[in-house]
């Protein structure tokens, strides 16, 4: 089979590599890829949102299958655009990945399916959200409606802060259009997991369980990035929470979905909350994490293209989804300043250190070749994983290696995985 993945980061490069590991692959693309993805397929210059230019591609190269892996791309309704040329593509088309590309449509989904979240109310208009403010509860969480790369979500701890939040998100603009509405919700105490399930709208498979590190700084100070590390699997997430989040989440969550007429096909991401009162749904997300992925794709025993196939065809009853029984600890080595401002460009030199180790993976998120050089292009340059026959050796062995490789401003958490201490 030809396939393309449509993405260039992290998540993509876990991707590509449990794609490439499909007997089923005789070619596989990247649009627009990166340095490390270019390992393993053909990278092509063609940008996430350009539509026109991906679909002509696939049609010339006689693409037989597309994964769509990042959200915007899937909230703009690539893989309709793929289905109407006849092409299979992976995830959900535009009317299903709502579920991560609205707030507002997610949390009234929630409540009229009585799936477990927390307590909200939605606003149009910035003067109906001021006036809420006066009388509700605080700390409270304050969400930009639409996608807004992870960091329209603030939590305020008082009035004083609430106000200046609906500023920024509603009469600012400061996350774009994505604040034209605006969620806001109590806030919820507890441990945060985040589960990657695959659907094929009927049918539910769940991968196993990772935890991801959001804030920039140690100790979760600093600002909010797009995840700075991660390990899976999450001792917290117990067989018990699994079956009460099968049972109240995962299964009614698919099936509103169908109700709606909104059948979702893909990975559905639920990111959880556990709190004293029982797991709650913090967020859906309508594709694989980033850097959750690059801590769950190298564990899982199946061929990722024939899961994913499944999905798309309707068959996934018939998939006997299987992890390692091991773990595997991911910490990302970012440019220091991200998520603010960071220069790009340095040379990154050790990459070899990785090459031919099964237990050691060095995903790329923002590199690219200048000359015969692999130099840093983005806030999140690499993700160091390592996997382990328990958390703590898969831990010991990714800080390891995060000193194989190296690159001016190079700035990584030193934490990632400090709760495994507390399991
Ligand atoms: N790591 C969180 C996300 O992918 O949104």
């Amino acid at each position: 089979m030809k396939v393309l993945i449509v993405g260039g980061g992290g998540r993509e490069h876990a991707i590509a590599m449990g794609i490439a590991k499909s007997p089923k692959v005789e070619k596989l693309y990247c649009a627009p890829g990166n340095a490390g993805i270019a390992a393993l397929a053909e990278c092509v210059p063609i940008g996430v949102m350009e539509f026109d230019k991906l679909v002509s591609f696939a049609k010339e190269k006689g693409i037989d299958f597309v994964v769509v892996a990042p959200d915007d791309p899937l909230a703009g309704g690539l893989v309709d655009a793929f289905s109407e040329a006849g092409i299979r593509a992976f995830g959900p088309e535009k009317k299903a990945a709502i579920l991560e590309g609205s707030k507002a449509f997610s949390k009234d989904l929630m409540k009229k399916y009585g799936i477990p979240t927390a307590a909200y109310e939605n606003f149009d208009d910035a003067q109906a959200a001021l006036a809420y403010l006066e009388t509700a509860q605080y700390p409270i969480v304050l969400k930009a409606d639409g996608l807004a790369l992870g960091k329209g979500v603030l939590i305020c701890m008082n009035k004083e802060e609430a106000i200046a939040g609906v500023k920024e998100i509603m009469q600012d603009k400061k996350f774009g259009t994505a604040g034209n509405r605006m969620v806001a919700e109590q806030f919820m105490t507890g441990r945060e997991v985040s589960v990657l399930t695959f659907t094929d709208g009927k049918t539910i498979r769940v991968m196993s369980s990772a935890q991801d590190h959001k804030r920039a700084k140690d100790n979760d100070e600093g600002l909010n990035t797009g995840g700075m590390g991660t390990f899976s699997p999450s001792p917290f997430y117990t067989k018990e929470v699994h079956e009460y989040c099968v049972k109240h989440i995962y299964e009614p969550t698919v099936a509103a979905m169908a109700k709606e007429g909104r059948t979702f096909k893909g990975v559905i991401f639920f990111g959880l909350m556990l709190t004293a009162d029982g797991p709650k749904v913090l967020e859906y997300n309508a594709r694989f994490g980033d850097p959750e992925a690059q801590v769950v794709i190298p564990r899982m025993k199946n061929d990722l293209l024939e899961v994913m196939e499944a999905c798309v065809d309707g068959t996934l009853d018939q998939i006997d989804l299987q992890f390692e029984e091991n773990a595997a600890v991911c910490v990302v080595l970012a440019s220091d300043g991200y998520p603010l401002s960071y220069e790009k460009g340095f040379e990154i030199t050790g990459l070899e250190n990785f090459e031919g180790k099964e237990d050691y993976f060095c995903f790329h998120a923002g590199s690219k070749f200048d000359g015969d050089k692999i130099v840093t292009n983005g806030g999140r340059v690499l993700g160091v994983t390592a996997t382990g026959a328990d958390l703590k050796e898969a831990r010991k062995k990714a800080y390891e290696a995060t000193a194989w490789v190296s690159f001016a401003n190079k700035y990584m958490r030193n934490d990632i995985g400090k709760a495994i201490d507390e399991a």
